[in-house]
């Protein structure tokens, strides 16, 4: 037994500066852990309400005068009671009394309790059927950014490096590798513009989307020649965010969603894509069926926005065949418990799953242990920045761990 002693929340900052909340849970024994809660830009629709209405404040105070309490005795080894907890606390569908941010914090941190009391990993405690945590996720680190976190950048939201090695240390040292060369690229060409970063630390630089993965699939060819590694071309186009009145709307075309999916599956094949994140509107099921059908079988084809990490809207798409893979990220559905529902959804049906950071997140690695524990075939969590490295550096740890 491992009985919840207090649940402390507290306002700290993402990546982007925006509060959000960390959550201590205290243990009767007197274990602890503490999680914060990251949060998105380009946020899907069908994802719980990250605050109430009244904000960060409103989510605090409705923690501590509901929440707290209601967790006070509930058993942390026992993930499926935190969470019930959780929502009989909260009283909503979408968490918008207490917030899926204050409930992801509380969620993971009952857990990180539970495990340090156990003195396990975090990732074995909350490892799913069958997973053993020998088997490591390829990385996918988003290397030129665009989109809602990149202002004046391409229409596609992300350009990412899919590194695929055998351990943790070849695709850590691959995804940076296609950084660097990435930005000595933008360098080469542009010498005299500034050039920046974006909210999930990939370069910014004012090109188009063709140029972008141009520059893409060249560092990633010149890494796998220099490190002998597998390491692909990627995209998120995160497509919901430039889609309006039934047209995908880019900066240098506008197309239907017929047009759509031949743009995107000449992309893959003219880029040697393997990596293919929300090419449709959130809404658009038939599109994503369509191009899983064209190319599903070359690249993975996840749902993000399409999906919200909710395990109905998996249900829509795996009657239509939408997708191949699912992005999962803990604060769309707001507790471990319902992550997991949907996870062992996908991996019933042969899902890949791809555990995703937000843009704004906090300096943890907890992720990788989220990852780890339901045999992601993917970590999404860029490459450069301290919270995002935190990600990765964690994943090298686990990795050490287990080859000693
Ligand atoms: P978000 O974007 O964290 O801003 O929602 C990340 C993504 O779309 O994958
Ligand atoms: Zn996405």
């Amino acid at each position: 037994m491992s009985r919840i002693r207090s649940a402390a929340i507290d306002a700290i900052y993402d990546s982007r500066g925006s509060p959000t909340v960390e959550v201590t849970v205290e243990l009767a024994t007197g274990a602890s852990g503490r999680a914060g809660a990251p949060s998105g830009a380009s946020t899907g629709a069908h994802e719980v309400q990250p605050f109430p209405p009244g904000g960060v404040s409103a989510g605090i105070a409705t923690f501590r005068s509901r929440v707290a309490p209601a967790l006070v005795g509930v058993d942390a080894a026992d993930q499926a009671s935190v969470d019930a907890a959780l929502h009989a606390a909260d009283g909503t569908s979408d968490f918008s009394r207490v917030g899926g941010n204050p409930a992801t914090a509380a969620s993971v941190a009952s857990a990180l309790a539970h495990a340090r009391e156990a003195g396990r990993p975090l990732w074995s405690v909350l490892a799913r059927p069958g997973v053993e945590g020998t088997k490591f996720p390829a990385i996918v680190g988003n290397c030129l950014n665009g989109g809602r976190h990149a202002i004046g950048g391409p229409d596609i939201q992300e350009f990412i490096a899919f590194a695929d090695a055998p351990s943790p240390e070849e695709s850590v040292r691959a995804a940076i590798a296609v950084h660097r060369h990435v930005g000595e690229e933008l360098h080469r060409r542009y010498p005299t513009r500034a050039l920046g970063r974006g909210d999930e630390g990939g370069w910014v630089a004012a090109i188009g989307n063709v140029e972008a993965l141009e520059i893409l699939a060249a560092a990633c060819a010149a890494v796998r020649d220099e490190l002998r590694t597998p390491v692909h071309p990627g995209i998120d186009l995160a497509a919901s965010e430039f889609f309006a009145d039934g047209k995908y709307r880019y900066r240098e075309q506008t197309l239907d969603t017929e047009g759509q999916v031949g743009f995107v599956a000449g992309l893959v094949d003219r880029f040697g894509l393997r990596y293919v994140e929300d090419p449709f509107d959130e809404e658009a099921f038939d599109g994503f069926a369509r191009l899983t059908r064209a190319v599903g079988d070359r690249a993975l084809i996840i749902g993000d926005d399409l999906y919200t990490t909710e395990v109905a809207r998996l249900e829509r798409g795996l009657a239509v065949g939408a997708t191949n893979s699912i992005l999962i990220k803990v604060n769309q559905v707001g507790t471990l418990t319902d992550t997991f529902r949907t996870v062992d959804r996908a991996r019933a049906a042969e899902q890949a799953t791809i555990a995703s950071h937000r843009s704004g997140e906090v300096p943890e690695g907890w992720l990788t242990h989220v990852a780890v524990a339901i045999g992601a075939r993917g970590l999404k969590c860029g490459v450069l920045g301290g919270e995002r490295v935190a990600k990765l550096n964690e994943l090298l740890r686990l990795g050490r761990a287990t080859s000693r």
